[in-house]
């Protein structure tokens, strides 16, 4: 936050008004991404130990699986926890058992345009904040590699419907009651309002407000693309909170699943 200001670059070329400081504003405008910064580090801390420990994932009585372990592909997952067979064999400590989706999972939301406002500010400091004078003496935007690859956000987003549909089956296949049949408990209306969510965020993606109407030029050809386009722009416009929202859901989610597998609580139950 507190980089020196580049001389001779920028607001401080000799073309420019001769101000010294780096900002005039007086208000606290480091605040913001200094609380976006750690907020991406908890939950990167959180999600990295969980995906790596293989412990309480799975709670054999009522099916919940945890968001970090779905879908479970490999011969070392917990019996039961795999809803789609063990087509991988056993994998060793140091990669993840939800390998297979964690990678894309983390393209989609390092490639999606709200995290790239939030990451380019809090911890590149391009700009830290509006009309505060950054530290780069240079600045080539998104038009040079690595950062071209961001044009591949589509692709992530495609991925991450299929994601949501996968999470959207272990939500439906945990209610499952201790002595079989149907279950409804705590754990389920937490699993449920995470998928929600998740759905919310990744349907209120820029990438699906181009693909599905934002593209066209006479909507009224296409009427029905038109109304899609309406609903996921109304998404759109809440974007950043979901994003937020679903990190803490997701987080969430886990550790309840955590803690019930454990044994540590029990799960509050309605019905069976
Ligand atoms: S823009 Fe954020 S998920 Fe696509």
């Amino acid at each position: 936050m507190s980089a020196a200001p580049t001389a001779g670059h920028g607001v401080f070329s000799k073309t420019r008004a001769h101000i010294t400081a780096r900002t005039l504003r007086t208000d606290r405008w480091w605040l913001p991404p200094l609380l976006t910064a750690l907020g991406l580090a908890a939950f990167v801390g959180y999600a990295t130990v969980r995906s790596f420990v293989r412990t309480a994932y799975w709670v054999p009585e009522y099916h919940y699986l945890s968001p970090f372990y779905s879908p479970c592909l490999s011969e070392s997952c917990v019996p039961g926890s795999s809803h789609f067979g063990t087509p991988i064999p056993a994998l060793p400590m140091w990669i993840p058992l939800g390998f297979v989706v964690l990678p894309f999972l983390l393209g989609f939301r390092l490639t999606c345009y709200y995290y790239r406002k939030a990451y380019y500010r809090s911890i590149w400091l391009s700009p830290p904040a509006c009309a505060v004078a950054e530290p780069h003496a240079q600045y080539t935007g998104e038009s040079r590699m690595p950062l071209l690859l961001q044009n591949s956000h589509r692709w992530f987003f495609y991925f991450a419907l299929a994601v949501s549909a996968i999470n959207t089956y272990d939500a439906v296949t945990a209610f499952h009651g201790s002595g079989g049949g149907f279950g409804f408990g705590l754990g389920n209306v937490i699993l449920t309002i995470n998928v929600i969510l998740l759905w919310c965020y990744t349907i209120s993606c820029h990438s699906c407000r181009h693909v599905v109407g934002g593209r066209l030029k006479h909507f009224s050809a296409h009427p029905v693309r038109y109304r899609m386009w309406t609903i996921v722009s109304k998404l759109n416009t809440r974007h950043m909170l979901l994003a937020w929202t679903t990190l803490a859901t997701l987080a969430i989610t886990d550790f309840y699943i955590m803690l019930v597998a454990s044994h540590t609580i029990s799960d509050l139950r309605f019905i069976n």
